[in-house]
Parts: structure tokens; C-alpha cells; sequence
């Protein structure tokens, strides 16, 4: 059940974790793309926008330029728009077959190059990307621009029959982008699989204690089911008795009735326990601490328990080490007092002495019960505040105990910020000791 819960949890976070990571790295490659896109496209704009200057005196002269040049070899002159800004690039000027008619160029390519260079966008001419000389060029494809300069006058026009074509070195773009592309898929990979490792460590660590508590508590069902039985069993077997012997007389029937009353107050403090335990741990808050007299309701509670303590023949010593009221949680320290004290007095053997202790230390008070007899051996010790938890001599002999009361103590204790801690010698003494803040 947990494990499912887990995986569930690592697939959900690894699936969230990925679409970020996708989506981050898809604007950011999508932005560069579009970017660079753009740069290619303003700077093939930009150089097609280049123009031929031709100057005549009249356009009827439009052969020949004033300094006695013919139109083109003037062409050739000013055409040269092919700068370091937008290299490696270079321009060829094409007639309407498409046969190079000029070749303006920085770099250093063959004449074939060239014409393949020529002979490819003008068959193609979608301004796509073509590979020459092993770089990648984007080109662009414009009807040659004619500027006439007559009088001063300028007059621009666009020529019918010879053509510009901007081939741009895109070589470098291109590895950028899929440099870019194949670092994302890295990085992407890299960091799911360290994500993967974290989230497993940080699921375990999350799930543990859930699992740990969940297992906590059907033991917990399962022993008080348990715990119940025995009662139940004890009053159904003497019910069955008494109804096989109907026609007796109550008085006669005495016994049987004795062992179903020893059932029933078995199961009601059992169910009392259960009920203790339930409202400690489901408690969201506190009632209010209040001033009181510690020596005063250790005193009531010891009163209480008097018979069974003379019934051993206990010898009790009771040492407050201060005066006057405390201040705080006295209905819960009541029940951890009861709880310690009623403990004592059950485990403590005949003609053995109990010893109360109540110190106070600053703001923190601490009462200590301590009592003669056989002790806790070190290996129940540390689990004495466990619910259940009873030490084996007691789990064969004593019908009576739960091992409920010293966990019900602890959930109390801890309730209201305190501690409790036990120590024991065994065969010697056992002593409990909770503190608490005033
Ligand atoms: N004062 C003590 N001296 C010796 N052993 C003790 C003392 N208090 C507790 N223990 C041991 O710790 C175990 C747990 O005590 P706890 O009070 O939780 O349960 P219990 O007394 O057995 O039953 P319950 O209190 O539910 O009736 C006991 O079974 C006993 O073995
Ligand atoms: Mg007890």
C-alpha cells in the first residue's frame, strides 16, 4: 500500500517536474529560434536592400554614366554593399535565366560553387537553406535595384530582367541552435535523473513515519481486540453456565456471576483505557493551566489509594521540597500521578516502601515516585512506555493490567510539553520521574 503511494507520488512529481523543465526549456529554445530567424531574415533584408547606382545625363543615356563608364562597369563599382558586418556573405547578381552576371563576394569559394550556389535558389527560390562549399547558406532572391541619378535627381527603380541573390553563412546559427537543443536534452536528462534519486530518498522519508504510525496502529487494534477477548470469553463461558442451570437460584449461582462481573470490570477499565488514550491523542488543545497546591492533590490522590497500600503493608514517604501553589495543567498532572502511583503500589512486594519526591527547579517542577521490588530488567525498560508493553512476570500474572497506563501517561505528559523518563535496578528499585513547566 505504501510502496503504491510512493510510486505514485515520484511518477506525479517527476511528471510535474518534467513539463516545467520542458515547457522553461521550449520558450527559452523557441526564443533563440525565433531570434535568430529574425536576425537572418533583417540581415538579408538588409543587404538585398543594397542597391546598383547608375548615372546618366538623360535616361535615354542609361548606357553610359557621365565619367564615360557603361552601366555596368559602374555597377561594379558601387555595387559593393558586401561588408564585414554581414559576413561571410556574398551576393551574385543573376539575369533572368538565371546565369551570374556578377559575383560580389568576401569569402573564397570556386567559380562552380558559385554557379551551383546560383543554379540551386534560382530553381528552388523558396529562400530556404542550401549547402555549398560544406556551410549552410540562407539566401534571398530581389530584382535588382537601379538608382537614376540625373541633375541630381534621383530616381529608383527596380530592374525586370537582372536579379540580386544574398546568400548568408547560417553555418554557425544553426550549431548554435542545436548546441542549444542537444545541451537542453543533457541538462533535461541530467537533471530528472538527480530529481528521480531526491524525490526516492525524500518519498521514503516522508512515507516512513506515515507507514511507521499506520503499523502502530493496527498492532494497536489488534492488541486491544485481543485484550478484549479474554474478558468476553470469561462472561459468555459463565453466562452458558448459568443458562444450563436455570432452574438454581441466584444466590446459588453466586460464583458465576462473580467471574461475569470480573469480566465486565476487566473490559470497562480496558474500554476506559482505549477512551483515555483516544481523547489525549485527538486533544488540538489544552484546557487552561491553573494555580494549585502539588502537596494538596498528591496527598487526595494517595488518601484515595490508601487501602490497597496498607493491604502490603507499605512503608510511604512523601517529600514536597518547596511551598506554596504551582501553576498549571492539574487534571492531567492528576492522571500521571495516579498513573505512577497506582503502578508503585501494584508492583512494589509486600512490606516495601514507596518514595514521593517533588522538586522544583526554575520554572520546571519534577515529581519522582519511587518504589522497592523486583525492578524492570534493561531489556524491558526501554519499552515500558509502549502501549501493551507488559514485562513477561506480569503478562502471566496479573489479570488485571493492560500495560496501557504508562503510555497513557507518556500521550499526557507530552501533551503538555513535559517529560517522563524511568530508570530501574532490577531486583532493587524502579523510579519515575515526569517534569513539567509552571
Ligand atoms: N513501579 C513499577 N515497578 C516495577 N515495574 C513497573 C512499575 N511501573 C511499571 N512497571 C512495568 O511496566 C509495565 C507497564 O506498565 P503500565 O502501567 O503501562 O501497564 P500495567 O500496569 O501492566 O497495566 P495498566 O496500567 O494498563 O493496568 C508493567 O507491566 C510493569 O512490568
Ligand atoms: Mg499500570
Amino acid at each position: 500500500m505504501f510502496k503504491k503511494l510512493r510510486n505514485k507520488f515520484l511518477v506525479l512529481n517527476i511528471l510535474v517536474t518534467s513539463i516545467v523543465m520542458l515547457t522553461a526549456f521550449c520558450v527559452v529554445y523557441l526564443t533563440t529560434y525565433r531570434n535568430t530567424q529574425s536576425e537572418i531574415e533583417q540581415k538579408l533584408n538588409n543587404v538585398t536592400g543594397s542597391f546598383t547606382v547608375s548615372e546618366s545625363e538623360s535616361p535615354e543615356d542609361s548606357g553610359v554614366d557621365l565619367s564615360g563608364k557603361s552601366v555596368d562597369e559602374k555597377r561594379v563599382t558601387s555595387f559593393n554593399k558586401v561588408t564585414s558586418d554581414y559576413a561571410p556573405s556574398f551576393i551574385l547578381t543573376v539575369d533572368k535565366f538565371g546565369n551570374i552576371l556578377e559575383i560580389n563576394s568576401l569569402i573564397d569559394i570556386s567559380g562552380t560553387q558559385y554557379a551551383e550556389a546560383a543554379s540551386i535558389a534560382w530553381e528552388e527560390n523558396n529562400d530556404s537553406a542550401i549547402v555549398i562549399a560544406g556551410r549552410t547558406w540562407r539566401y534571398k532572391i530581389a530584382p535588382l535595384q537601379i538608382t537614376h541619378i540625373q541633375n541630381g535627381e534621383q530616381t529608383r527603380f527596380e530592374s525586370e530582367d537582372q536579379f540580386q541573390i544574398l546568400f548568408l553563412d547560417v553555418t554557425d546559427m544553426q550549431k548554435n541552435l542545436s548546441n542549444l537543443a542537444i545541451t537542453f536534452l543533457l541538462v533535461g536528462m541530467g537533471m530528472l535523473a538527480v530529481i528521480f534519486v531526491i524525490s526516492i530518498i525524500y518519498a521514503n522519508r516522508a512515507i516512513e513515519p506515515i507507514s511507521e504510525s499506520w503499523e502502530k496502529q493496527k498492532q494497536f487494534i489488534a492488541d486491544a481486540s485481543h485484550e478484549l477477548k479474554t474478558p468476553l470469553t470469561t462472561i459468555m463461558t459463565n453466562c452458558d453456565v448459568l443458562e444450563a442451570n436455570e432452574d438454581e437460584t441466584i444466590k446459588s449461582q453466586k460464583e458465576w456471576l462473580g467471574y461475569i462481573r470480573i469480566g465486565t470490570d476487566r473490559m470497562s477499565k480496558l474500554i476506559n483505557r482505549l477512551l483515555t488514550l483516544a481523547k489525549i491523542e485527538g486533544m488540538e488543545t489544552k484546557t487552561e493551566k491553573q494555580s494549585f497546591d502539588i502537596s494538596a492533590m498528591i496527598h487526595e490522590v494517595m488518601q484515595s489509594m490508601d487501602a490497597a497500600a496498607a493491604i502490603k503493608n507499605l512503608r510511604i514517604e512523601r517529600r514536597i521540597e518547596f511551598a506554596g501553589d504551582i501553576y498549571g495543567y492539574v487534571d492531567f498532572l492528576r492522571q500521571v500521578f495516579i498513573i505512577l502511583y497506582e503502578n508503585a503500589i501494584k508492583y512494589t512486594d509486600e512490606s516495601g516502601s514507596i518514595e514521593i519526591t517533588v522538586q522544583r527547579m526554575r520554572n520546571r517542577v519534577s515529581c519522582t515516585v519511587k518504589n522497592t521490588g523486583k525492578g524492570i530488567s534493561a531489556k524491558d525498560l526501554p519499552h515500558v512506555f509502549d502501549r501493551f508493553y507488559r514485562s513477561d512476570t506480569v503478562r502471566s500474572n496479573d489479570e488485571n493490567s493492560y500495560g496501557l497506563g504508562l503510555s497513557i501517561a507518556k500521550s499526557i505528559v507530552e501533551q503538555i510539553d513535559g517529560k517522563i523518563t524511568a530508570k530501574s535496578m532490577e531486583n532493587e528499585w524502579t523510579e519515575f520521574t515526569f517534569t513539567f513547566e509552571i
